[in-house]
């Protein structure tokens, strides 16, 4: 799917006005993981440039994470929670398996809002984020919170060294606005998937039969830890990112060296530089803070994005391209303008 230009009927354009985020309270460094699996700070910073990860105490939520983040959005957007028409939550990790994007919704009390989960794993806040433009670019919204958010410690197997180093827990949020088709800064996009190659990463569900009555029976069971193929992951992103953001960029006419920043999924500081490689990209341009955080997974972007928006990197009229890929498989990629609260 490619959506460059934008679907044909729409009207109108989003403005990207304002971010938040959050994260896990307990911090925990490469050291001190090497006290439970057989790992050292070196292995995992050369491997994946992770230094550290925030996990969720015992009394954090999913829930709890999206309403940090999308209170400060909604903070630095200067909006009441009342003027919100969509509370739209990418996560692989809810509180309730039903939804947890309404609980956000309760607590953030945006009474006048919709509020759903959208479940894309690592591309589900790219693609919660182009799936709410479709709203505003139609007229049919006027505002609208996007979260990504993911718990991925309640899913890691803290035994499992070749997984457990890479993940965290955290919440970034954006907030949305309609604008006119001329003020439009969602530039272009196109998104992915492929279940085909879905098995190298999967949070799967695992089922014994039971016998429910004579003729019937019925499945019971749970999720399973996370499983992945490192490799086959590595090799899919150093692949599928570069083939996107190059699709991406010559649709919308796009010298890659007129971005100010690449803000790709935080999965791996190497895909990153590989990538950057790719288009000659300084490595000054491409947004990392995954040295603090670790994969967060929905909310790598949003995360990284606030945290670029605090600090005065990412100025209004900015032009950013994104990726995010992972677990579907699936991937997709964004360019924008960030235009900041008016
Ligand atoms: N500490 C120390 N050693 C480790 C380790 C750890 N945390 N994890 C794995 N190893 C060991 C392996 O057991 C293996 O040892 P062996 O050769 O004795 O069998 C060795 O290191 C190499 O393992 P390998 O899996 O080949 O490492 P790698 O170079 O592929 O790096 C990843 C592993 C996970 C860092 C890398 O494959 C990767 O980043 N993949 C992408 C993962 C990702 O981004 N997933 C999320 C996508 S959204």
């Amino acid at each position: 799917m490619t959506g460059s230009p934008p679907l044909s009927g729409a009207t109108g354009g989003v403005a990207l006005v304002a971010s938040g985020s959050a994260r896990g309270t307990q911090q925990i460094s490469n050291s001190q993981l090497g006290q439970r699996v057989d790992t050292s700070d070196e292995w995992i910073r050369t491997r994946t440039g992770i230094g550290n990860r925030c996990i969720c105490g015992p009394d954090q939520s999913l829930a709890d994470l999206s309403h940090q983040a999308g209170t400060q959005a909604l903070s630095m957007a200067g909006w009441d929670a009342d003027s919100l028409d969509l509370v739209l939550l990418a996560t692989s990790t809810p509180d309730d398996l039903f939804g947890t994007a309404p609980k956000v919704q309760a607590l953030l009390g945006a009474r006048n809002a919709v509020a759903f989960d959208l479940t894309a794993a690592c591309s589900g806040f790219l693609f919660a984020l182009v799936t709410a433009a479709q709203f505003l670019r139609t007229g049919a919204m006027r505002r609208v919170l996007v979260i990504g958010a993911d718990q991925l410690s309640r899913w890691v197997d803290w035994d499992d060294r070749r997984t457990c180093v890479l993940f965290g827990d955290g919440a970034g949020a954006v907030a949305l606005e309609a604008t006119s088709a001329d003020r439009d800064g969602l530039v272009g996009f196109a998104l992915r998937s492929d279940g085909a190659r879905g098995n190298c990463l999967n949070l799967a569900q695992h089922n014994e039969r039971q016998t429910l009555v004579d003729s019937a029976s019925h499945q019971v069971g749970g999720y399973q830890p996370i499983s992945m193929n490192g490799q086959e992951v590595y090799k899919f992103a150093v692949r599928e990112v570069p083939a996107i953001l190059k699709q991406l960029l010559e649709a919308t006419d796009t010298a890659p060296e007129s971005l100010d920043w690449l803000l790709l999924h935080q999965a791996n500081q190497r895909i990153l530089d590989a990538v950057a490689d790719r288009f000659n990209l300084p490595h000054a341009k491409v947004l990392s803070n995954l040295a603090h955080y670790g994969n967060t997974s929905a909310a790598t972007i949003p995360l990284m994005l606030d945290e670029a928006v605090r600090d005065g990197r990412i100025q209004p009229g900015h032009r950013i391209a994104s990726s995010g890929f992972g677990a579907g498989l699936s991937w997709g990629a964004a360019l924008f303008h960030w235009q900041g609260p008016s």
